[in-house]
């Protein structure tokens, strides 16, 4: 199988320059100025548009049993729809049960994705601690491809890691070369806010961003990231979503900590009036945790995103439609927390971030697919259009106008939460593998094409400070001793 993508400019997030892409078997062969295209291979006309690597969106939950649901979008409608926005892998969330085992959950996982439709990883959730959890990840890493396990700080009583565990856990990531990952908002705060709000009788929507404001995030995000600086473990801190987490993040790696951060395309364009509606439905679609912030956040994210100190953008695609929502209809704390979005992530970050200025196209790839691979350690094999990488590759054409709708999108619920927003800015042909699965206007894609990415753990870190501290005690002992 060989396709040619002709006359458009690659746009990588090291170049932009005038290239065909030649792609054979589902790798990319060739990206040079006139190249000859083989007699039978299919020709993609990019003329007047851009060539980027398709997207990564590194954090979704397809199908998961969720607070007393499970997501809307299974494995083949979520990627097919992330397809429709040029989004070609996702790394989704294997979220085990706190009395089962991770392995048995991993597996449960890769049978419920094998009908995927184009590629998917998976981070692996560790929801409490024993020596059978602590064995299955050392297998999960050096057999299975995971070098990511995420800690959820919050969702008390139900998958929350206290401190105890969430180190034990963090000391093994270390040991093992993974990558330490939390979803930081202090649970036991949210907890007792909630309480509170709840004894007040504020049982609507809006108790939701009032049990979890901008420092039970900052304060999680600074402690977890402390304790991973203690063990030298480095550390990833999902959907940063306030300035306090983000200051979080950048004073970690103004010390020269391995701190990554992760922005949600939600949070930068949606604020908290939202559960302030008068229609209640409506405000449920909206509960996700962390909530949407007061506006002021909104530029801090975008400036995080600018600098550097916030590396990838996600969506955390976790679908409920109204009647699932509806169980949380006398108290806020019992509606199923997600939104979605993995279809239009791209869209809203090119219209938003390059159509303002304030992003480069550059930038814009390395924010939606380079930097994620890169720190997800599938680099070059994905985020990259160099020969030897997987033929996963967008047509982005950046004159593409639409609005958005639950109307229109391809996304298997009954809410958009970016409805009516108009966008430039579209994925004119999407490629998996060197297949042509989206040409603007129609899917096609079937089940089961989709592999699994293994991705290697990481060397071990390099700890110069620590290192000089131990020859210098050598050398105290060695004084000693003579
Ligand atoms: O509200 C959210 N984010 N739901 C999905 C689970 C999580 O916290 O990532
Ligand atoms: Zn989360
Ligand atoms: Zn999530």
């Amino acid at each position: 199988m060989s396709l040619m993508i002709r006359g458009g400019t690659v746009v990588t997030a090291d170049e932009t320059r005038r290239a065909d892409v030649y792609c054979e078997d589902g790798t990319i062969k060739a990206v040079g100025e006139g190249l000859e295209a083989p007699a039978g291979a299919e020709v993609v006309d990019a003329g007047g548009a851009l060539v980027m690597p398709g997207g990564i969106d590194p954090h979704t939950h397809m199908e998961l049993p969720f607070m007393g649901t499970v997501t809307t979008d299974d494995f083949f409608t979520g990627p097919a729809a992330a397809l429709a926005g040029g989004t070609t892998m996702i790394i989704d969330f294997v979220i085990p049960d706190p009395e089962g085992r991770p392995m048995e959950a991993w597996r449960d996982w890769m049978q419920r994705a094998a009908k995927a439709p184009s590629d998917y990883s998976f981070h692996v959730a560790i929801t409490n601690w024993n020596e059978k959890i602590e064995e299955d990840m050392g297998v999960l890493a050096r057999e299975h491809g995971v070098n990511s396990f995420k800690h959820f700080m919050a969702y008390k009583g139900a998958i929350m890691l206290d401190d105890e565990k969430l180190l034990a856990s963090f000391a093994r990531c270390q040991e093992l070369g993974a990558l330490c990952t939390v979803h930081a908002e202090n649970g036991e705060l949210v907890w007792h806010l909630q309480q509170q709000l709840l004894a007040q009788g504020i049982t609507g929507p809006e108790g939701h961003p009032q049990s979890r404001p901008p420092e039970v995030e900052g304060e999680a995000a600074n402690r977890a990231i402390r304790i991973a600086q203690v063990l030298n473990a480095p550390i990833y801190v999902v959907h940063v979503s306030c300035k306090e987490a983000l200051e979080a993040v950048t004073r970690a790696r103004l010390e020269g900590q391995r701190a990554y951060g992760e922005c949600l395309v939600q949070h930068l364009v949606i604020d908290d009036s939202v559960y302030y509606q008068e229609d209640a439905e409506t405000a449920r679609a909206y509960v996700m945790s962390p909530p949407f912030r007061p506006k002021h956040h909104q530029e801090a994210l975008w400036r995080g995103l600018q600098s550097g100190n916030l590396q990838t953008t996600a969506t955390d695609h976790c679908a409920f439609c109204a009647p699932q929502k509806a169980a949380g209809k006398d108290d806020f704390t019992k509606i199923p927390n997600g939104t979605s979005g993995v279809e239009d992530r791209m869209s809203v970050l090119w219209h938003h971030g390059v159509g303002s200025g304030r992003l480069t196209q550059n930038e814009f790839v390395a924010l939606t697919s380079t930097n994620a691979a890169r720190i997800f350690n599938i680099y070059p094999r994905k985020g990259a259009l160099q020969p030897g990488a997987d033929a996963d590759i967008v047509v982005w054409d950046p004159a593409k106008t639409r609005t958005i709708s639950v109307e229109t999108h391809h996304q298997n619920v009954d809410f958009n939460i970016f409805e009516g927003m108009e966008v430039s800015g579209a994925a004119a042909t999407t490629i998996s593998r060197g297949r042509k699965l989206w040409d603007g206007s129609t899917l096609n894609v079937e089940e089961g094409t989709g592999r699994y990415v293994d991705r290697p753990t990481f060397p071990p870190v390099f700890d110069a400070v620590a290192r000089m501290q131990a020859i210098k005690t050598a050398r105290r002992v060695e004084r000693a001793d003579a």
